[in-house]
């Protein structure tokens, strides 16, 4: 693997919500004998609270400042391929932090796949109440912000295929 010793094979998956991170994840695990994580999941556990209450209670200052202290304990991890939550490497400095840490992958999809995927979504609370022109919108204005930190990503994979193919696909990349 292009993972290397020091990075103690850690995967990190990113990009934009729906691009397909935590579907991708278990199989990729699976395919190269490696653990899953989902960063989500791990807030989720921690604050005791689903990601949609936690932004409704706490704001969503409170999620990224969350995001960055579970980010720094996947340093304790090996061989473990991780989903993280599609803004995670956009704040922070969390990009550099997963550069340092592991082998990343940017599941990379336009804005309209995006927005075919996520459009009847009911738990991510950056979207759910936005109308279809708002929502059109939110994923253009946000992919755009975002898209420099994505591709700071070791490799870019077409996140718009077969998910077979796409975890053969990170496998030779990663390989
Ligand atoms: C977010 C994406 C979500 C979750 C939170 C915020 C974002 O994760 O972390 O709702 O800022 O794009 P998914 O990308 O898994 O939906």
């Amino acid at each position: 693997m292009k993972v290397t010793k020091k990075t103690a094979n850690r995967i990190y998956l990113i990009g934009f919500m729906g691009s397909g991170k935590s579907t991708l994840g278990p199989m990729l695990a699976k395919s190269l004998d490696l653990d899953f994580v989902d960063l989500d999941d791990l807030i989720e556990e921690v604050e005791a609270m689903k990601i949609s209450e936690i932004f409704e209670r706490k704001g969503e200052q409170y999620f990224r400042n969350k995001e960055r202290e579970i980010l720094a304990t996947t340093e304790s991890y090996s061989n473990t391929v991780f989903a993280t939550g599609g803004g995670l490497p956009c704040y922070n400095q969390n990009m550099k932090m997963i550069q340092k840490l592991g082998y990343s992958i940017y599941l990379e999809l336009t804005p309209l796949q995006i927005f075919n995927r996520i459009k009847n979504s009911t738990n991510r609370p950056l979207v759910n109440r936005l109308s279809t022109v708002q929502l059109k919108q939110f994923i253009q204005d946000t992919l755009s912000k975002r898209v420099e930190y994505y591709n700071q990503a070791m490799t870019v994979v077409n996140a718009h295929q077969p998910i077979e193919k796409l975890v053969i696909e990170c496998m030779i990349k990663i390989e």
